[in-house]
């Protein structure tokens, strides 16, 4: 009878403390799919095995699930050669899998075993990747939890992606991000299974990677003035200000943030800007310039010294650019990519190439001279003659040039890749000339923008919610398929002072941009999808990182009717939420007035307070628009 007692109490405490993942949450969603009734209970010693004994890279794909399971649990983890008794086993297919290619693997979780195989160990990678998202969000922690009884969904799982160029661009210059935060970041992107970290080194506001040749490149542009506040209205800088803000990577850096990547199948392509966005490397080298008075130039802080007319042409303040026309501008480019280039094994080097301000050019002598010389016509040609010595310079050092759609327009040889960023237009036809492209438009993946209504984000020139991205499909009509690398989302950081911020910016529309990447597109599937990004939300909650709830914040849409009374039709981009209001200026709640057709703005009032909930939970933040605000919108669209 005691026997019997003890029996039913310890199945009760085992019951109580399992852990389920009750959804298969995986992002990117898997090409081929079946869930099992049953589940694997991981075992208090848990054994890896692997077959490919001194392959370093199926080694780290063991140690890094090793490692991720000790962190957060008080499992006993060891990896072994030896597949007896192992609960789980990472297996190199002797004879390659066609349909895996070099990315893909299988994964197979029975009642006694997990067993993943891949033709190759980045294939492994990425199985261990979504292993970790079959078990129990708790598996995020970053502080071990006592007593798990953690188990896996029975599945079968064939997966492997749809386009080889999955990237993530993060911009270190606007503000500088450490080495420690980029290989954060890296291996955020390598748990989506991104594999392309295009980091984008140089700019107007910092010069940050080492050129051992040039070294007032980060003795003095790596450093500008700090200021907070709204980036590219920052009142003019005095002379007398600390330039102490910023920071650069050394060259050890460098290699070991590559080395960091690799081992997480991630490859970085560095970007050195040129010839626009150029200013730190003119505050450093003011003789690259063909504008009088560039040596008093200074590493910009975020002040303004370009006009971005509503309609015309961009002209700048300031003269940003490397000179076409300074034939010392191509020994320094000559410096600094044989530099670059022996850092970074990516096979391509990005030259940036957009932006570029042309005012100054057209005043400078030495331009003209260079147009008559070489019957260049306009502006644009200058570029032209430009890329193409440049891509010469990079083509010697044994790379291939990529850069902004910009330099198609210039006019490059077909040998240049394109990276279409001003919508499709500049991919496409890219395409059609031959040229490879990687698909980066502003109108779907670019991570700056904001993702909720302006006033609830901090305001950048443009919006772009988490269902425009989730909606791109990058082979658009007219594009050569064929040279669709792949796509990317670009977070610029003008208006992201802190890391904490770039995660928030990230996620979760770099979900949606891991899944445009990696998964069918006939998987597509938006609800389903959004089940997954709260799962995940759930995931980061554990990780204690930040990611945007803004998908939950309503979208407010104003018209003034005949009797000149504002009214407001509101919206929301994920199905089943209800919206609360208030208009008295108090916080509402579940038991205030329920949104369910356009509503009119009473007289007087002052602020419009709304918020989102499910199932009498509140799901979204309080957004609180100011009636002067819906005002202003209706003025605009008269
Ligand atoms: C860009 O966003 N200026 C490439």
């Amino acid at each position: 009878m005691k026997k019997l007692y003890c029996l039913i109490i310890f199945s009760l405490i085992t019951i109580a403390g399992y852990c389920q993942q009750t959804n298969l949450s995986i992002i990117p969603e898997p090409v081929e799919l079946i869930k099992k009734d049953n589940f694997f209970l991981l075992p208090r010693t848990i054994t890896i095995s692997t077959d490919a004994v001194d392959n370093a890279a199926v080694e780290f794909s063991a140690s890094y699930l090793k490692n991720r399971l000790k962190s957060s649990s008080d499992y006993d983890v060891n990896i072994s050669s030896e597949s007896d008794n192992a609960s789980i086993q990472l297996l190199i297919n002797k004879n390659p899998e066609n349909q895996l290619g070099n990315e893909g693997y299988s994964l197979s979780v029975t009642t006694s075993s997990i067993v993943i195989k891949a033709n190759q160990p980045a294939g492994l990678f990425y199985g261990v990747q979504t292993l970790l998202q079959l078990l129990p969000k708790e598996i995020e922690s970053n502080s071990t939890i006592k007593n798990t009884n953690w188990t896996v969904p029975c599945v079968e799982i064939t997966d492997y992606p749809r386009f080889g160029w999955r990237g993530l661009m993060l911009d270190v210059s606007r503000h500088f991000f450490t080495k420690e935060e980029v290989k954060r970041f890296i291996d955020d992107m390598a748990r989506y299974k991104f594999n392309l970290f295009h980091w984008h080194l140089t700019d107007d506001e910092g010069w940050r990677i080492e050129i051992k040749s040039l070294p007032k490149l980060t003795e003095i542009g790596a450093w500008n003035v700090k200021r907070v506040g709204h980036f590219g209205e920052f009142s003019e800088i005095k002379d007398n200000e600390p330039r102490t803000n910023g920071g650069f990577y050394t060259q050890e850096d460098i290699k070991e943030v590559v080395q960091y990547a690799k081992e997480r199948f991630v490859e970085v392509l560095p970007e050195i800007e040129m010839p626009g966005h150029s200013m730190a490397a003119i505050a450093s080298y003011p003789e690259l310039s063909c504008t009088p008075g560039a040596d008093k130039y200074r590493v910009i802080s975020g002040e303004k010294f370009i006009e971005w007319p509503a309609t015309g042409h961009f002209y700048g303040l300031k003269d940003n650019t490397l000179c076409p026309a300074n034939e010392k501008v191509y020994p320094f480019a000559e410096k600094v990519i044989s530099e670059v280039a022996a850092l970074f094994p990516f096979p391509y080097i990005h030259v940036g190439g957009d932006e570029c301000i042309q005012n100054f050019w057209e005043k400078s002598p030495a331009v003209k001279a260079l147009m008559k010389k070489e019957n260049l016509k306009t502006m644009l040609d200058v570029q032209g003659y430009f890329e193409k010595r440049l891509e010469k310079i990079v083509a010697s050092k044994g790379k291939k040039m990529i850069g902004w759609d910009e330099i198609l327009e210039a006019g490059v040889s077909p040998t240049a890749a394109i990276m279409s960023w001003r919508g499709t237009k500049g991919g496409i036809e890219a395409s059609k000339k031959g040229h490879e492209v990687v698909m980066s438009p502003t109108t779907y993946v670019y991570l700056d923008y904001m993702q909720s209504d302006e006033i609830m984000e901090p305001r950048i020139y443009a919006s772009l919610r988490l269902n425009k991205t989730y909606s791109y499909e990058p082979v658009s009509e007219g594009i050569n398929e064929k040279l669709v690398k792949g796509i990317q989302g670009n977070i610029w950081t003008e208006q992201i002072y802190n890391f904490r911020q770039v995660q928030y910016m990230a996620w979760p529309r770099a979900f949606a941009i891991s899944e445009i990447a990696w998964s069918p597109s006939a998987k597509k599937n938006w609800s389903g999808f959004v089940g997954k990004v709260e799962d995940h939300f759930e995931r980061f909650n554990a990780a204690e990182k930040k990611y945007a709830p803004s998908m939950y914040d309503p979208a407010f849409n104003v018209t003034q009717n005949a009797k000149g009374e504002l009214t407001v039709s509101l919206s929301t981009e994920i199905e089943g939420l209800d919206i609360y209001y208030s208009f008295d200026n108090s916080y509402p709640d579940h038991f205030y007035p329920k949104y369910t057709s356009a509503v009119t703005v009473p007289m007087d009032a002052t602020l419009m307070r709304v918020i989102t909930y499910r199932d009498k939970q509140p799901v979204g933040r309080m957004n609180n628009m100011p009636v002067a605000e819906l005002k202003k919108r209706v003025a605009k669209k008269k």
